[in-house]
């Protein structure tokens, strides 16, 4: 697993039963993310996370766009209030910014990059849900802006950091991308029995 970040590595354990993800070894150097999708960036950290391991890897590239921002911060969410910035600094960027009384909406996006270290092609799944921005943060599940992220799909007026970790992941754009990433592994799997 391409990732070092405990919040997804959780997630996505919930959501590959099954499949043993190991987080990657602290001396697997990434590549900077230089790419401008989620999906550019998701295929090169699997790329070199299974050619540094020589083990299949799964890469998470995801982040928030802003309707009122043009689509921003996007690939660069984890690093909108700077390159070091926290968790809480980015949220409360992001909730500086968006206008008060200007267009809420928002979207959270999931590419989850699958690739062998023999196999050429990588393969991408790419999951969506859209939200609208709360103008205070609320709850304390979640990570990242889950406290100010509420999704269309939740009947109440609850933040994703206010649902049970199965309610997020219900809905969310990580579970949406893993689901169809399990269903494709369990396809290739039953092709090679
Ligand atoms: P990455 O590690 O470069 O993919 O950065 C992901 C960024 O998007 C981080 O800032 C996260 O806080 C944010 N992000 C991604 N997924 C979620 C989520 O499920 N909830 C809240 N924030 C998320």
């Amino acid at each position: 697993m391409s990732s070092r970040n405990a919040h997804k590595l959780r997630e996505l354990d919930a959501l590959l039963p099954g499949h043993e993800l190991v987080p990657l070894p602290a001396d697997v150097e990434l590549p900077p993310e230089t790419g401008t999708t989620f999906e550019e960036n998701a295929r090169v950290k699997a790329r070199a996370a299974a050619e540094a391991t020589g083990e299949p890897a799964i890469a998470d590239d995801s982040g928030i766009a802003a309707a009122a921002l043009g689509g921003q911060p996007g690939v660069r969410s984890a690093r909108f209030a700077g390159d070091e910035a926290t968790d809480e600094e980015n949220l409360a960027k992001l909730l500086r910014d968006v206008p008060r009384d200007g267009d809420r909406s928002v979207a959270y996006v999931c590419a989850l990059a699958f690739a062998e270290p023999d196999v050429e092609a990588e393969r991408v799944f790419e999951g969506r849900c859209t939200g609208t921005l709360a103008t205070a943060p609320r709850g304390t599940g979640g990570f990242g802006y889950d406290p100010a992220f509420v999704p269309d799909e939740d009947p109440g007026d609850r933040t994703m950091a206010e649902l049970d970790p199965d309610e997020k992941d219900a809905i969310s754009h990580r579970g949406r991308a893993a689901r169809a990433l399990a269903e494709w592994l369990e396809t290739a799997r039953a092709a090679v029995r």
